[in-house]
C-alpha cells in the first residue's frame, strides 16, 4: 500500500480546512428556524415572552456544543486510541475543543433561565435564580454534571500520555456527551427511557464519526506513513458508527413520529426525512471511500472525499439542532397537507441520491429515458402538484395516501434524475428548474398552510438539488442506451 504525502502547508491545515465545512450548518439552522417562526418572539397570553436575543443565541449555542463535543470525541478516539502511536497534537486539539464545549455549556445557563422565565439575558445571571435552576431542576443538574466532566476533559487532554489516559478521557467525554440525550425532547418527560438512551447513543455515534473523520484526515496529512493503517481502522469504526447512528436515530424518530403521514405533513417529520436523506448520501460517499481510498491508503483522496462528507455532516448537524428546537408532531389527520420541504426531499433529494448511488443498475431506465428526457421533467412537476393537492383530501385515508404519495414522488423523481443524467439530459434539467418551483408555488397557493418563506426555502432546496444533479451529470460517466455491454462514456 502506498501513502501519498500532502505538501507541508496543506498537511498542517487539512483538519482546519475540513472543519470549515461544518459551518454550512449555521445558515441551514437559522433559515429553517426563521421560516418556522422559532426566531421571532411570540405573544401567546400566559406564556413568558422569550427575548429575541435568546431565541437566536440558544440554537447557535447548541450548535457550538454539538460540534465541539463531536470534535472532542473524534479527536480523542483517533489521536489517543486508533492511530499506531498516540498523536499528542490531536489530543491537545481535543482539549481545546473541550474548552469551546465548556464555554457553550456555561452560556447555556443564562440562556436557559432567559428561555424558561422569559427574562432579558442581562437579568438572567441573578445568583438566586441560577442556583435554583442548577440545583432544583433536572436540566440544571445535568448541566452541572456536564460542566464538571467537560472541565476534567479540557484539563486531562493536556496530560494524555498513553492509551490508558486516553481511554479515561474518552469515558469522561462520552458520559458528558451522552447526558445531552437526557436534555432534548427525549429526556424531559418521564417514562421515555428508550428515547433518552437512544438519543445518547445517537450523539456518541455522531461525535466519533464526524470528529473522527476530521481527526483522521489531520493525522494522515501529517503522518503519511500511518495512512494505510489509520484509514483502514477508521473505515471500520465509521461503518459501525453509521449503523449505530441510523438505528438509534430511527428508533428515536419512531418514538416521536407515528407514521409516514406525520413524516411528510409536519415540520418535525420533514426534518427527519431530510436528515435520513443526507445520511443516505453520506453512506454512498463512505462506501465509495471504502472502495477507492482504503485499498490504496491515499491521503490526498481521503481529504478530497472527506471535504464533501464534512459539508454534508455540517448540514445534518444544522438540521439536527433545528429538529431539537421543533415541536414533535401530535399525529396526522385527514386534511393535513404534505409540506413543501417533504415535496423537495421526496421528489428531488432522495431520487438524486438513489440515481447517483447505483448508476450501473439503472441501465433499463436510462434506455427508456435517454431519447426523450423532457417529458420526465414535466411529469415531475405534474406529480408534485397533484400529490400536494391529493394527500390532504384524505382520499383512501391519510396513512395510505401518504405512502402512495411518497412512492409516486420518489418514483417519478428517480426517473427524472436518470433522464437528466442521460446524454440529452440538459434541456430536461433546465425545464425542471422552471417547472418544478412553479408547481410547488401553485400547489401552495391553492390552500396556503405554510408561509411563503417556508415554500421559498423548500423551492431553494429543490433548486440546490437540481444544481447538484448538474454537477453530478458533468462529472459522471453514464451507461449509453446504445451499448448493450455497459460501455461507460463521459457526459459532455
Ligand atoms: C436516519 C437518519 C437520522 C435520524 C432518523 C435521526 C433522528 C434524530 C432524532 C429523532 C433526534 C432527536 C431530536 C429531538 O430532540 O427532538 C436527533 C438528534 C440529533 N441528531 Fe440525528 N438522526 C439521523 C441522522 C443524523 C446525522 C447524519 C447526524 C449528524 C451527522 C445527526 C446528528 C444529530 C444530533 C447532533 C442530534 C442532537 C441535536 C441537539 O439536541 O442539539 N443525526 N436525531
Amino acid at each position: 500500500m502506498t501513502a501519498a504525502p500532502l505538501s507541508p502547508s496543506r498537511a498542517i491545515h487539512a483538519g482546519a480546512r475540513l472543519s470549515v465545512g461544518l459551518l454550512a450548518g449555521i445558515p441551514v439552522l437559522l433559515l429553517i428556524l426563521a421560516t418556522l417562526g422559532a426566531l421571532s418572539q411570540t405573544t401567546v397570553e400566559g406564556l413568558p415572552v422569550v427575548p429575541w436575543q435568546t431565541l437566536w443565541s440558544l440554537p447557535l449555542d447548541r450548535w457550538v456544543r454539538d460540534i465541539a463535543a463531536s470534535l472532542v470525541l473524534g479527536f480523542v478516539v483517533v489521536g489517543g486510541l486508533l492511530v499506531p502511536r498516540v498523536d499528542q497534537r490531536l489530543v491537545r486539539m481535543a482539549s481545546l475543543a473541550a474548552l469551546a464545549w465548556l464555554i457553550a455549556l456555561l452560556a447555556q445557563v443564562p440562556l436557559t433561565v432567559s428561555e424558561l422565565l422569559g427574562r432579558p439575558l442581562s437579568d438572567s445571571l441573578e445568583p438566586q435564580i441560577v442556583l435554583s435552576l442548577l440545583t432544583q431542576t433536572q436540566l440544571g443538574q445535568l448541566l452541572v454534571a456536564q460542566i464538571v466532566l467537560v472541565s476534567f476533559v479540557a484539563l486531562l487532554g493536556w496530560v494524555i500520555l498513553g492509551r490508558v489516559t486516553a481511554a479515561i478521557v474518552l469515558a469522561l467525554a462520552a458520559t458528558a456527551a451522552g447526558l445531552t440525550g437526557l436534555m432534548g425532547h427525549s429526556g424531559l418527560h418521564s417514562g421515555h427511557t428508550s428515547s433518552s438512551i437512544s438519543l445518547a447513543i445517537h450523539l456518541l455515534a455522531v461525535g466519533v464519526w464526524v470528529g473522527g473523520l476530521i481527526a483522521v484526515c489531520s493525522h494522515v496529512a501529517r503522518h503519511p506513513k500511518d495512512a494505510a493503517v489509520a484509514i483502514r481502522r477508521f473505515s471500520t469504526l465509521a461503518l459501525v458508527c453509521v449503523i449505530v447512528l441510523a438505528e438509534s436515530g430511527l428508533l428515536n424518530a419512531s418514538l416521536r413520529v407515528d407514521g409516514v403521514a406525520s413524516l411528510i405533513t409536519t415540520a418535525y417529520g420533514t426534518l427527519i426525512l431530510a436528515k435520513a436523506t443526507l445520511l443516505a448520501a453520506l453512506i454512498v460517499f463512505g462506501w465509495r471511500q471504502r472502495r477507492h481510498v482504503v485499498p490504496t491508503g491515499d491521503s490526498t483522496s481521503l481529504v478530497r472525499f472527506a471535504s464533501y462528507e464534512v459539508l454534508l455532516m455540517g448540514i445534518a448537524l444544522g438540521l439536527s439542532v433545528a429538529l431539537s428546537r421543533t415541536a414533535p408532531p401530535a399525529g396526522a389527520i385527514a386534511g393535513d397537507r404534505i409540506t413543501a420541504g417533504a415535496l423537495a426531499t421526496l421528489a428531488l433529494a432522495l431520487p438524486l441520491v438513489i440515481a447517483w448511488a447505483w448508476p450501473a443498475r439503472q441501465g433499463w431506465l436510462s434506455r427508456l429515458t435517454a431519447g426523450y428526457p423532457e417529458p420526465f421533467a414535466v411529469a415531475l412537476a405534474v406529480v408534485t402538484y397533484v400529490v400536494a393537492a391529493v394527500v390532504p383530501s384524505g382520499l383512501l385515508g391519510i396513512g395510505v395516501a401518504a405512502v402512495l404519495a411518497s412512492v409516486a414522488l420518489v418514483g417519478v423523481g428517480w426517473a427524472f434524475c436518470v433522464a437528466a443524467l442521460g446524454p440529452r439530459g440538459l434541456p430536461a434539467l433546465v425545464l425542471a428548474a422552471v417547472l418544478w418551483p412553479t408547481a410547488l408555488w401553485l400547489a401552495s397557493r391553492s390552500d396556503p398552510v405554510e408561509t411563503g418563506a417556508q415554500v421559498a426555502l423548500a423551492g431553494a432546496a429543490g433548486l440546490a438539488c437540481l444544481a447538484v444533479l448538474y454537477f453530478v451529470r458533468r462529472g459522471a460517466r453514464v451507461v449509453t442506451p446504445i451499448d448493450p455491454v455497459r460501455e461507460e462514456v463521459p457526459v459532455a
